[in-house]
């Protein structure tokens, strides 16, 4: 069976990936190419049962705007613009698009008119709501035989149809939270319009990955390597389920995991029908840190290790014929590659598929989003602590200690890290929050600790909200959960006598320190 597909084609804008997200909430499976990538044969071949055009960056006026061929309105084929998306759809059809006098960003009231089906079709939303606009051009006058269907004080026309043609268009976002009925309205048209009826779950995605995979590996042998983050782990259970033994996942422990996580990851696989191999390779690492402190060195020194350990594993395996991916839609829309094969390495460490004999790479997440490859686990059966794993960095907590490493600094930062994390989770914010975790600085200062004077290391808490990881926020923990944290820390933590808070965003700063 074929899911019900809606293709986007991408004109630049930065909420691309979001409308995409969105459309798979409603069940209906899509996917993101960039619009100069897929000819008009092309669509055709794919029959979406829907077109959605992002927005963009540029003016449908300026020199290399991008652009379509009138005829994919011509193709009885459902389309809505979104933006600059909209004011193409304007342009090309024969409308007219100018600049704003007022431009309009942020928060709108909108009025909009029921009788289009895209707010027609959503029964809570009054007549007047708030969008989200950002845009500099605006629709002045609309092709022969659309309809304006909404409008805000300074955009007299904040979307428009055609009904008979089945071509809409909002100038505003309804991907993005802030448009109250957003995700209704694109449900409304992907409904309403393109009569699709939302087949696309995660159940059935499982039972047809498992089906593929089985038909394409056969009888031959496919390695992994597992880091324990989300992705390889999903990628581990559906591999065990559909090829069982015939699968090695190789777990290097570089000894930078958070505390007890590498006893963790191995444990959670132990019941698994798969051949498991963990690598203890603390040491060897240590070894080649010693005397390390730049930061680059530390990522380069540790990837190139983890290479090489993880080839000496493979050896003794002999040839495989899979070498198994975890890369997942962002990376391969990111890329901006389309179909192109995307091979993301361990550690953002390019060649790992030169070091191992191997004859084909299998990506079975590539079409999926985080929030979907976690869906998928859960649907697998793996546990909530994998599932819900909060993005772990591949060189660990080697770039979460400022300066050299040490034994006793790692010890220092899994304990205080671990205790973040507990209190984290015990005031409920572990799902809202993205990432969180403790940094060792390699600033001492002088403190007070009963009638002794202390000379120790400052700690550094980390916490940050985000959807993509390109942007962050700091997360605003409420002052009581921060306090408890500084004084466990500093109470049962030896070696750490102050607790700082980072609050800067990303940019400028970055949401690791090193
Ligand atoms: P930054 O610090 O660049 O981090 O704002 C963005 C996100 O990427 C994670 N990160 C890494 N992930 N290998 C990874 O697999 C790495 O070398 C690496 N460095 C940073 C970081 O934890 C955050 O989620």
């Amino acid at each position: 069976m074929t899911n019900e597909y809606v293709l986007i084609l991408d004109f630049g804008g930065q909420y691309n990936q979001l409308i995409a997200r969105r459309v798979r909430e409603c069940n209906v499976y899509c996917e993101v190419k960039p619009y100069d990538k897929v000819t008009i044969d092309e669509i055709k071949a794919l029959a979406p049962k829907g077109i959605i055009f992002t927005g963009g960056p540029q003016s449908v006026y300026g020199e290399d705007a991008p652009s379509v061929s009138k005829e994919i309105f011509e193709l009885g084929i459902p389309v809505l613009g979104i933006c600059y998306g909209s004011q193409l759809m304007a342009h090309v059809l024969g409308g007219k698009v100018e600049t704003c006098t007022v431009s309009e960003y942020g928060k709108t009231e909108t009025v909009y008119d029921k009788n289009c089906v895209l707010f027609g079709g959503v029964k809570e939303l009054p007549e007047k709501a708030v969008s989200w606009m950002s845009h500099t051009d605006f629709i002045s006058a609309v092709p022969e035989g659309f309809k304006i269907a909404a409008h805000t004080a300074n955009c007299p026309c904040a979307a428009m149809y055609n009904e008979e043609k089945r071509l809409y268009a909002v100038q505003f976002h309804p991907e993005v939270n802030h448009t109250q009925f957003g995700v209704d309205m694109l449900g409304s048209f992907l409904k309403n319009v393109c009569e699709c009826t939302g087949d696309w779950t995660m159940e059935n995605y499982a039972e047809r990955a498992i089906r593929e995979i089985r038909e394409k590996v056969g009888d031959g042998k496919v390695l992994l390597a597992l880091s324990g983050g989300v992705d390889s782990s999903v990628l581990a259970a559906l591999l065990s389920k559909a090829v069982g033994r015939q699968l090695t996942c190789i777990f290097v422990d570089h000894g930078f995991m958070r505390k007890n996580e590498g006893d963790e990851v191995e444990a959670a696989f132990s019941d698994w029908d798969i051949n498991f191999v963990r690598v203890n390779a603390k040491d060897r690492f240590m070894e080649k840190l010693r005397g390390v402190s730049d930061p680059e060195t530390k990522r380069k020194t540790i990837g190139e290790e983890f290479i090489r350990v993880f080839e000496a594993e493979a050896k003794k395996i002999g040839k495989v014929d899979f070498l198994a991916q975890g890369t997942i839609y962002p990376d391969v829309i990111e890329s901006g590659a389309g179909d192109a094969a995307v091979i993301k390495s361990h550690h953002n460490v390019g060649g790992l598929p030169d070091y191992v004999d191997f004859k084909e790479i299998i990506e079975p997440l590539r079409m999926l989003f985080k929030d979907e490859t976690r869906k998928l686990g859960q649907e697998l059966g793996l546990s909530e602590t994998l599932v819900w794993r909060q993005p772990f960095p591949g060189p660990g907590l080697a770039i979460r200690i400022i300066g050299e490493i040490t034994d006793e600094k790692l010890e220092i930062l899994q304990d205080a890290d671990w205790i973040f994390r507990e209190e984290i989770a015990k005031a409920g914010l572990d799902r809202s929050i993205n990432q969180y975790f403790a940094v060792l600085t390699n600033n001492r200062s002088v403190g007070v600790m009963g009638d002794f004077r202390t000379y120790d290391y400052t700690l550094a808490l980390r916490a940050v909200e985000t959807t993509d990881f390109m942007t962050a926020e700091f997360s605003r923990i409420p002052y009581e959960v921060l306090e408890i944290c500084s004084r466990r820390i500093v109470n049962e933590v030896k070696n750490i006598n102050r607790v700082c808070y980072d609050i800067t965003t990303k940019p400028p700063a970055t949401i690791e320190w090193e």
